[in-house]
């Protein structure tokens, strides 16, 4: 008879995650005065199964969301605010190719041709992703090339260095982590938050194509997927690895998010303003196309 799956993971100095294959989620304080009695207080050594190494990752990243929860900010969406959501998706999608090629590369050297292969893998399919960003604040009248020239998100700028700092670490496993990180976040995203975007947009405007790929209806869920499949298969120290980079990853996101989501409308619009030297083709709650002149259309 085969034993079923268990795994853990310390996260922190007080918390475990535990995972089995079913599914079930559990966090644990483990208890490092007794190690004798607490199996979880030392590093599993086991194998994996898909149903319990997604119980760890996702554990680790609504962890990791859970330090803001109080602080949230639920602001109502607006067309500054996707604006600066795009910039942000263009900073976080431009180097990724280059990122996880240098992983990959470092792999290759240390003897793990399959990990190689995994991130050269996803560095093709992420591949193009940072013009989808630039292609819709181009349909939104906004000079994409110039604005992420000059702009990137302080809320979004930690998390492109932790991607890039990660990728050049002697064993740069944390990079899976945090692609989890962000791919699980994205495909969380449903066919209504994006009609709430398109919503915001004038009509005929086509300004989603970032956010459909990197939704629930686009790549995102196979990516997701096949990142559980292949970290399942990896062997204990590099699962723990990657599920604690994951819970990082998502502290860090949470955080960052929120400061952005914290900021006024009129902080967002002063700073696409100066980044691009001019007025938004848009005025607060309307928007007036560039072909447009006079009538601004309302938003929504
Ligand atoms: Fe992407
Ligand atoms: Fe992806």
């Amino acid at each position: 008879m085969t034993r079923s799956v268990t795994e853990w993971v310390n996260v922190t100095s007080d918390v475990a995650i535990i995972a089995h294959e079913s599914g079930q989620v559990w966090f644990h304080t483990p208890n490092r005065t007794n190690q004798e009695l607490d199996p979880f207080a030392l590093p599993m050594t086991g194998k994996g199964s898909a149903g319990s190494t997604v119980g760890l990752l996702d554990g680790a990243l609504n962890l990791g969301f859970s330090t803001i929860e109080k602080r949230l900010a639920q602001p109502e969406p607006t067309l500054a605010g996707y604006i600066v959501a795009l910039v942000g998706a263009y900073h976080t999608s431009v180097h990724t190719p280059r990122n996880l090629r240098r992983a990959a590369s470092r792999f290759d050297e240390l003897g793990r041709p399959e990990v190689a292969a995994y991130l050269e893998d996803r560095a093709c399919e992420e591949t193009g992703h940072d013009r989808l960003a630039l292609k819709d604040l181009h349909a939104l009248g906004v000079p994409g090339e110039r604005l992420v020239a000059n702009f990137i998100p302080e809320g979004i700028k930690p998390l492109c260095e932790r991607f890039d700092a990660l990728c050049v670490q002697d064993y740069p496993i944390g990079c899976i982590g945090y692609s989890y990180c962000l791919e699980r976040i994205a495909a969380l995203k449903q066919k209504s938050d994006i009609d709430r975007v398109q919503a915001l947009c004038p009509g005929g405007v086509d300004a989603t194509r970032f956010l459909r790929s990197h939704s629930c209806l686009g790549s995102e869920v196979t990516h997701v997927e096949e990142t559980i499949k292949f970290v399942a298969s990896l062997d204990a120290n590099d699962r723990i690895g990657i599920v604690q980079e994951t819970y990082q990853s998502a502290l860090i996101m949470a955080e960052g998010y929120n400061h952005e989501l914290l900021k006024s409308e009129v902080e967002m619009r002063g700073e696409l303003q100066r980044a691009i030297g001019e007025a938004l083709p848009y005025r607060m709650g309307s928007y007036a196309s560039p072909a447009e002149e006079g009538g601004a259309r309302p938003a929504a």
